[in-house]
């Protein structure tokens, strides 16, 4: 099994980065094999609802010059997908939400390929606005019949000043919770899978 985590923050060694990372490791030591990947910095363009996607039927995004579809194809073999995005204006960072709008618009005009798959979202912030980009990052996987996993706070850590958040103790523990929740489920959905229980 494996899981794909994103920084969308552009800040290589900020914050966001510090939370996707404690997820990640904390799935490796649970046996979950992880890929972590840099989003932020890369200049993923927004969609432009061409809906090539759902004419083509080719699980890609037609625009052809980003990493989109690199990302997207990751995405697409992973049993897991974490998103981490920093707070921008009490919302999603443009990167973050560039990859979420065209990738999972592809997956849905291509059949539901993030169906059974297990997504959660972490966040940084300085002060306030966080709980909303933990809502913006799971509406997408809410109706591409995802399954969440729970922790014991929403997903978020506090912090101005790059890697800042590594002081905030709770933050990182309800990281690892977090970790060891997407661990649990993702082998009981892979239980269930090997017994050829259907979801319907
Ligand atoms: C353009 C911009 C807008 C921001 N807006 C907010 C905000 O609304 N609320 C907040 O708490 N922090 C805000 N911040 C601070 C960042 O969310 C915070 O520093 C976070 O830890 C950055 O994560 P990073 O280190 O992964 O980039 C903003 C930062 C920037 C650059």
């Amino acid at each position: 099994m494996n899981v794909v985590g994103f920084n969308g923050s552009p800040r290589e060694n900020g914050n966001t980065a510090r939370l996707v990372r404690t997820v990640l490791d904390t799935l490796e030591a649970n046996g979950i094999t992880t890929e972590y990947i840099q989003l932020g910095g890369q200049n993923i363009h927004g969609c432009i609802a061409c809906m090539q996607c759902r004419e083509n039927q080719d699980k890609q995004c037609s625009i052809k010059n980003d990493k989109c579809n690199e990302y997207l194809a990751k995405m697409i073999q992973a049993d897991g997908i974490v998103v981490g995005a920093p707070t921008y204006f009490a919302d999603l960072n443009a990167e973050t939400k560039a990859l979420l709008d065209r990738a999972s618009f592809v997956a849905l005009q291509n059949g539901g390929l993030f169906r059974g798959k297990v997504g959660t979202g972490v966040v940084a912030a300085r002060r306030g606005g966080a709980v909303r980009v933990m809502d913006s990052i799971l509406k997408p996987f809410q109706m591409s019949e995802m399954f969440m996993p729970g922790s014991t706070y929403w997903n978020i850590g506090y912090g101005l000043d790059p890697d800042e958040v590594s002081e905030d103790a709770e933050a990182l523990k309800n990281m690892r919770n977090l970790g060891g929740q997407m661990a649990y489920l993702l082998k009981a959905l892979q239980l269930a899978r090997d017994n050829n229980i259907q979801v319907r």
